[in-house]
């Protein structure tokens, strides 16, 4: 049995019971980052607000409602490759796999794969990886439904968490990436995440990644510009969330959320576009912030791919292909990848 957790300085770790325990980065860590990182990002030429930081607890709360919109046809479509999968998926699983999961937010998706594992297992052990608190609630319905659940929740970034699972033991680990969340990175940032990845796994250990694919530009446009503005809203969150935490003074009234999907770079980009000149202090980030009018804050990227690319990217950083699987209208996909 490995300490490694318990020794680990820079988290605090926190014991519900015996099913149940997190960790989490010291606060001053947190703040100290979170403030930083926006008087760096917002304090350039090409202004840009890290998708991080969406998910406090509202923002985590609209990204859940916008899942459940008609347009955002990525997670429904996710769910129904998801459903299919079992059968296929149990002959890489043996009794003590560990289901690792990266931005598992509410954990819904989560619960088909968990399916598998508890049919297989008497005791299944759960590490969910999010920055949001909302990893604390969803723990908790989880194994309010699974009686032989064991949750590990790391309250942190992606590469906190990857830090803190890279030789925890020897269990083997399935890690799970939703979502599309893989293109919201730029394609640089984006490689390396997969290197990292590939570092921490063990040989043995799986990756399995959900991708959404290159389709119709209304289609998309449509899926991040919503009828019912949620996604205008979660991007405007951001903004609400910096005047709380960080004690500045945007004006909601001066900004407008825009997204348009660029067809060469296959990718939706997300702003928050000024309405106005103004300027906007940032207590907390020592920052007076002057915009012009129709000045874009980039806040998201999110990438769409083609099969082959999928391949080809996941095949440079040395994951053996397993398999994948599509919709039947071939919107999403999703690749089973191990480590040799
Ligand atoms: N991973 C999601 C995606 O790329 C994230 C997302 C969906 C998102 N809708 C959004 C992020 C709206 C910001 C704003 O589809």
């Amino acid at each position: 049995m490995s300490n490694t957790l318990q020794e680990n300085q820079d988290y605090k770790k926190y014991m519900v019971d015996s099913k149940l325990q997190y960790y989490k980065p010291h606060a001053t860590k947190i703040e100290k980052t979170f403030s930083q990182e926006i008087s760096a990002s917002l304090n350039c030429k090409s202004k840009f607000i890290s998708p991080k930081f969406f998910y406090d607890k509202k923002g985590s709360e609209l990204f859940e409602k916008i899942c459940t919109l008609p347009e955002y046809y990525p997670t429904r479509t996710e769910v129904s490759i998801l459903e299919k999968l079992p059968v296929e998926l149990l002959p890489f699983l043996d009794d003590s796999t560990r289901l690792v999961e990266l931005g598992s937010g509410a954990s819904v998706k989560t619960r088909l794969i968990l399916d598998i594992f508890t049919k297989l297992q008497e005791k299944t052990e759960y590490f969910p990886i999010d920055i949001s608190e909302i990893l604390t609630e969803s723990s908790e319905l989880l194994l309010s439904n699974y009686n032989q659940l064991h949750i590990t929740g790391i309250i942190d970034t992606y590469e906190g968490g990857l830090e803190f699972l890279k030789n925890y033991d020897d269990k083997k680990n399935l890690i799970l990436f939703l979502g599309s969340s893989f293109g919201n990175f730029s394609p640089h940032d984006g490689y390396a995440f997969l290197q990292k990845i590939h570092s921490t796994m063990k040989s043995g250990d799986l990756f399995l990644i959900g991708l959404d694919l290159v389709k119709d530009k209304q289609i998309l446009e449509n899926a991040y510009n919503d009828s019912q503005g949620v996604t205008a809203e979660f991007n405007l969150n951001v903004l609400s969330r910096i005047n709380d935490e960080l004690d500045a003074d945007f004006d909601l009234k001066n900004f407008e959320h825009h997204s348009v999907y660029h067809e060469e770079k296959q990718r939706i980009e997300m702003y928050l576009k000024s309405l106005v000149n103004q300027s906007v202090i940032i207590s907390k980030s020592n920052l007076k912030l002057n915009l012009d009018k129709d000045e874009l804050i980039h806040t998201e990227y999110s990438h769409k791919y083609n099969l082959s690319q999928i391949h080809t990217l996941l095949d440079s950083v040395g994951f053996s292909i397993e398999n994948s699987w599509l919709d039947d209208k071939k919107l999403f996909s999703l690749t089973l990848v191990s480590k040799n």
